[in-house]
């Protein structure tokens, strides 16, 4: 047992420390180039996005094959499963922020990296205007720019469209104006910076003060595994740390969570929704379920309640900070291009492709992720598996392209050839979505997981147990060494030190 034991602590440092010398040691990259070796064009693909979708397909690609480009406003991968855990200071955000020009680094061919935003695309022409936003924008030391956004125009054999979607607030007032959203990194420090100053203003007030209490409630509006994984955390935040700092506070501070349906976390097994519920309760989390939120201003949050005659009742709930996680809906470039192919003009959820993610009515362009509608939910489950898949088939695309192109040289040996594509072909097989099951934190070290393991068996658990196996899962599916050790050691801090109570996270 001690041979074993020590050769299995060996082994694991030894793995751990060439991942790690592997990670910040990337090796020589075959630059891009008009031509491959065997003279056949290496094809212009651009990925739009630098998210689930785009950052998986990137993984795997064969970039010796194609000259790559990605595109992104967004300079780094960001791990949103670990976002509502950011607000609370559990997480640091950069320890869930890997960046695009690390991840395009370990690849074998040379990946360039622009950070833009796609603000049109020419399908016919096969080009993409870009923007580069920022106010002040430099060249060494003199501003080119002070105001005017930069641009510049791409051009691609293949498009990877990978955009994600948006925060949808259906058209709610004052959303917009009074409440933050949790999508990006930026949006996490913000919910704190709100929380802290709600905090610090309502103690200036006297205890009795309806002022007071308003600036003490927390409202997260949407019951989806967004709004339910950030409410838990606020809680824990406040009942584990907070009540140390600030003496009493887990008594006046409230967190509110308010959803139009009649349940919480509407896709979960029933039992998981139950216990989903009980454990609320046990936390003092205030649920308002069938409550429709109606509009919002800079205080008060008005919604609908639906009692169970069947009868309607309005509430008011008075927010010091607030939170909107009511789903997801197209960007407007999304729409842009959908209205440009005829065979898009009915998408209005979303793009719609074809089995191998090709984009119906254009050839050259393939979708993936929260941008596209089809049977499978907008998760980054379903995104990080159509980006491998993509990848596998352009592995596989690029081997039929130098097929052909040989062909092409060589047509007496056309029987050699013929043979050899018809084996490629039959092995680009459509896309098919695995689902291996949803993951949520309730708060008070408990999650719930509905598993499955293939059609034929789903297994709902709830508690501490799930709680250590929901945080194994998290970091087996980090991308990188780097953000697997910063997560894990930023879990470590807080179990010795608890969180910490700066307004900064
Ligand atoms: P995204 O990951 O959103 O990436 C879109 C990318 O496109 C971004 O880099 C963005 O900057 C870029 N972009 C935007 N506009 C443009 C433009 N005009 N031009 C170029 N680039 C552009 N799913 C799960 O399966 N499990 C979870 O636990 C989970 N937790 C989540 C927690 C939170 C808080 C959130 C918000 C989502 C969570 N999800 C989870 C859902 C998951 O994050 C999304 O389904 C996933 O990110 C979709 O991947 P995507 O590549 O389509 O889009
Ligand atoms: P969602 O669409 O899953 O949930 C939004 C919720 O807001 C719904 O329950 C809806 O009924 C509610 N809502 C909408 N309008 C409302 C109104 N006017 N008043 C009150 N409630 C209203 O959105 P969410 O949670 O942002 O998730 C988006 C996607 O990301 C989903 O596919 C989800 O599965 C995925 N995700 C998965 C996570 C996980 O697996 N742990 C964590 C976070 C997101």
């Amino acid at each position: 047992i001690f041979k074993a034991s020590v050769f299995s602590v060996v082994g694991f440092w030894g793995w751990l420390t060439w991942r790690v010398y592997k990670e910040t040691n990337p090796g020589e990259q075959l630059p891009q180039s008009p031509l491959k070796e065997n003279g056949n064009k290496r094809k212009n693909i651009v990925i739009l996005g630098s998210g689930w979708g785009a950052i998986s397909y990137l993984s795997k690609l064969d970039t010796t094959q194609y000259n790559v480009t990605i595109v992104s406003p967004r300079n780094y991968f960001l791990f949103t499963p670990l976002l509502p855990s950011v607000p609370s200071g559990t997480i640091d955000s950069r320890s869930i922020c890997d960046p695009v020009r690390t991840i395009a680094r370990a690849t074998p061919g040379e990946v360039r990296y622009m950070e833009a935003q796609a603000i049109d695309i020419d399908p016919e022409a096969r080009c993409i205007q870009l923007e580069h936003n920022s106010e002040r924008f430099s060249v060494g030391d003199a501003f080119i720019n002070d105001n005017e956004p930069i641009r510049a125009t791409i051009d691609y054999d293949y498009l990877i469209y990978a955009v994600g979607a948006t925060v949808n607030t259906f058209g709610i007032p004052g959303i917009p104006e009074n409440a933050s959203f949790l999508k990006e990194s930026n949006d996490a420090t913000a919910i704190r910076q709100k929380l802290f100053n709600s905090i610090e203003a309502a103690r200036l007030l006297p205890k009795d003060s309806s002022e007071r209490k308003r600036l003490m409630n927390f409202v997260v509006c949407g019951g989806g595994p967004t709004g339910v994984e950030l409410a838990a955390e606020i809680q824990d935040y406040i009942d584990q740390d907070l009540c140390k700092f600030i003496p009493g506070i887990e008594k006046e501070m409230k967190v509110t969570l308010i959803e139009a349906l009649p349940n919480v976390l509407a896709s979960f097994h029933p039992r998981l929704i139950e216990y989903t519920k009980s454990i609320f309760k046990e936390q003092g989390l205030d649920l308002l379920a069938n409550t429709r939120v109606q509009s919002v201003d800079k205080r008060n949050v008005y919604a609908t309640l639906k009692k169970s005659d069947g009868t309607t009742e309005d509430v008011v709930v008075p927010y010091g900070t607030l939170v909107w996680a009511g789903g997801n809906t197209q960007r407007p470039i999304t729409k842009r291009l959908a209205s440009k192919i005829l065979e898009q003009r009915t998408a209005r959820r979303g793009l719609l492709v074809d089995d191998y993610l090709k984009l119906d009515g254009d050839d050259h362009i393939f979708a993936l992720g929260d941008c596209t509608f089809t049977t499978n939910p907008p998760t980054a489950q379903v995104a990080h598996q159509q980006g491998h898949f993509l990848a596998e088939y352009f592995n596989k695309l690029a081997k039929l392209d130098d097929l052909e192109y040989s062909l092409s040289k060589d047509t007496d040996q056309s029987q050699k050839y013929d043979s050899k594509i018809e084996r490629v072909k039959q092995s680009m097989l459509p896309f098919k979505y695995r689902h291996q099951g949803s993951l949520a934190y309730i708060g008070t070290e408990r999650a719930v997981a509905d598993l499955s393991w293939g059609s034929w068996s789903t297994v709902a658990l709830g508690g501490s147990l799930t709680f250590l196996f929901w945080r194994t899962a998290y970091v087996s599916m980090m991308l990188g060494m780097r953000n697997k050790i910063l997560v894990m050691t930023d879990w470590l801090k807080v179990a010795i030190f608890g969180r910490d109570c700066s307004k900064e996270s």
